[in-house]
């Protein structure tokens, strides 16, 4: 039965634009990326001199360990640590990403579900997910999926901006005449307050710059999850409401990439823990 943790988003009941229910002829529902897999490292790529620190990071960290990335995607972190000669297997369910993952070099890929992981137990010295979490209702089930599988600890790639948030605003706009959106699971960054890190590296931070003008263009085309759903007549309001504030300007924040590790044996209490949704 669909319960807590399904996708609770649209304009609510009675309204002209029904919410979705979270399950689609019994399964549950799926966030399929095949849609932005051709502008995705384009959109969501870390500058050079923050992936190469993070990258830094992360080959000291895993250096002869086995390692599973859960939505590996198009191999944004999976292909250079490969290259650094990490072992790296990944799962995901985006023929299309997978596809553009390949193109770079990516290796070691399965087609499987994250709350199914088609491994046998302690396959796995770590664990990671990136940006995948808050996708998929039965998140617990991939924590605990990875709990099963992996023997040491569990990290996330966890980008903290004190920026000026283009989509956070294009939501407030889009929120004011009534759409609300939520993800269907828990954004990685959230875990740490439901459950207190075991390690944390902070790399950065970064000072980031970039035109409003491609911000908004970005959020025009819908290059984000969060505006899959919204509206047409929302949306376009929302993207004019934008362009008129922000036009023309330059957008300028800073970013510090946490590299965050929970022991394995904790991940217990994080798939178990309440969330306090916004
Ligand atoms: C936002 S992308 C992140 C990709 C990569 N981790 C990164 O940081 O660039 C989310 C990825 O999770 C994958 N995904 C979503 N739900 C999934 C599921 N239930 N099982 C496996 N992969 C899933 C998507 O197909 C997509 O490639």
């Amino acid at each position: 039965m669909p319960g807590a943790g399904w996708p609770r988003r649209g304009l609510g009941r009675g309204s002209r634009f029904s919410p979705r229910t979270g399950y689609a002829y019994g399964v549950p529902e799926r966030l399929s990326f095949d849609r932005v897999a051709t502008i995705y490292d384009e959109t969501r790529g870390l500058p050079a001199r923050a992936l190469s620190r993070v990258l830094g990071v992360l080959v000291d960290e895993l250096r002869g360990k086995r390692v599973l990335e859960v939505g590996v995607g198009t191999g944004r972190f999976a292909v250079p640590l490969q290259k650094s000669g990490i072992q790296v297997v990944g799962i995901d369910i985006s023929p299309a990403m997978v596809e553009r993952g390949l193109a770079k070099g990516l290796k070691n890929v399965i087609f499987a579900d994250a709350a199914r992981l088609p491994f046998p137990s302690k396959a796995f010295d770590v664990a990671t997910t990136n940006h995948v979490l808050h996708l998929i209702s039965e998140w617990r089930d991939v924590l605990r999926e990875i709990a099963r599988v992996t023997t040491e600890s569990y990290f996330s790639i966890i980008g903290r901006s004190d920026g000026p948030e283009l989509n956070r605003e294009y939501h407030t706009l889009v929120e004011k005449q009534g759409f609300h959106w939520e993800p269907p699971g828990v954004h990685e960054r959230k875990l740490t307050e439901i459950l207190k890190p075991d390690l944390v590296i902070p790399v950065g931070p970064f000072t980031e710059t970039a035109s409003a003008d491609r911000a908004i263009a970005e959020i025009a085309r819908r290059d984000y999850t969060t505006q899959w759903e919204v509206p047409e007549t929302l949306h376009r309001e929302a993207v004019r409401a934008l362009r008129e504030q922000w036009g023309g300007k330059e957008l300028r924040w800073s970013v510090t990439q946490e590299i965050t590790f929970w022991r394995v044996e904790r991940l217990a209490g994080l798939s178990t823990a309440p969330v306090q949704r916004p």
